[in-house]
C-alpha cells in the first residue's frame, strides 16, 4: 500500500449476533491488518438514521458521521442480509444518504472500490441480494470489487467474531483483499480529484 487508505464498513442486522455484522467485521479486520485505517457502522448505529428525505437537511449525528466516513473512504465493504430476496431496508436506507454527496467532487461512491457480502438462509436470497447490491453500487458509480461473498447462513455459523468455516472466512478475506488492492490502484486519481477545484469552484 502506497499510502494510508481509508475503509469504511456498512451493514449487519439489530439482531442480537447478527452474522453479516459478523462477517462484514471479519471483512473489515482484514482490510485493516493491511494498514488501511477503518470504520464501521453497523446495525444498531444504522437503526439511529432516520430515514433517508432529500432535500430534508441534516440527519443527525450518525448521518453526518457516515458521510463524511464515506467522504473520506478509499474503499467501502456492503454487508447486508438477504430480506425477501433483496438488501434490508436498514441497510439501503443507510446507502440512501450517498445522496448527500452528489454534488461531491467525487459524487456518490465514485472512485471507490466496493466489497460486497450477503448473509441469507439460503443460496437463491444469497445471489439475488448480491446482484441487487451490485447494481446499486454501480447506480452510485462505484467500482465493485469482482468477488462477492455469498453466504448461507444454513450452513455457516457466526460466534463471537469468528466464522465457523475457513473456507467462508477466506471468501470474506478475498472481498478486503479485493478493495484494498484496487483503492490502492486508483487512490492517486482519487487524491488528485479531491485536491482540485471543487464544483462550485469549476
Ligand atoms: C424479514 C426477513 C426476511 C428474510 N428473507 C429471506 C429470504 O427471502 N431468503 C432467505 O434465504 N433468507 C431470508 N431471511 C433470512 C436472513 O437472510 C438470514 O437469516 C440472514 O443470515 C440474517 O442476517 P443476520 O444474521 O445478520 O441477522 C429473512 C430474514 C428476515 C428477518
Amino acid at each position: 500500500m502506497s499510502r494510508p487508505l481509508h475503509v469504511v464498513g456498512l451493514g449487519g442486522t439489530v439482531r442480537t449476533g447478527s452474522s453479516s455484522e459478523q462477517a462484514l467485521r471479519i471483512a473489515v479486520a482484514r482490510a485493516a491488518a493491511q494498514g488501511a485505517t477503518t470504520r464501521v457502522f453497523a446495525g444498531t448505529e444504522l437503526a439511529r438514521l432516520p430515514m433517508y428525505a432529500p432535500e430534508a437537511g441534516d440527519g443527525g449525528p450518525v448521518a453526518r458521521d457516515l458521510v463524511e466516513h464515506l467522504r473520506r473512504a478509499d474503499g467501502v465493504i456492503v454487508a447486508s442480509p438477504g430480506y425477501h430476496g433483496s438488501i434490508s431496508g436498514l441497510v439501503k436506507n443507510a446507502l440512501d444518504y450517498t445522496e448527500d454527496m452528489r454534488d461531491d467532487a467525487l459524487p456518490y461512491l465514485a472512485d471507490r472500490s466496493v466489497g460486497l457480502i450477503v448473509t441469507a438462509y439460503g443460496w437463491q436470497a444469497a445471489v439475488t441480494t448480491l446482484s441487487a447490491l451490485r447494481a446499486i453500487v454501480h447506480a452510485l458509480r462505484g467500482w465493485v470489487t469482482p468477488y462477492g461473498a455469498a453466504v448461507n447462513s444454513t450452513q455457516t455459523g457466526f460466534a463471537d467474531g469468528c466464522c465457523s468455516e475457513v473456507r467462508v472466512t477466506e471468501q470474506l478475506h478475498t472481498v478486503a483483499d479485493e478493495v484494498v488492492r484496487f483503492a490502492d490502484l486508483v487512490a492517486a486519481r482519487r487524491h488528485q480529484v479531491l485536491s482540485g477545484p471543487q464544483p462550485a469552484e469549476r
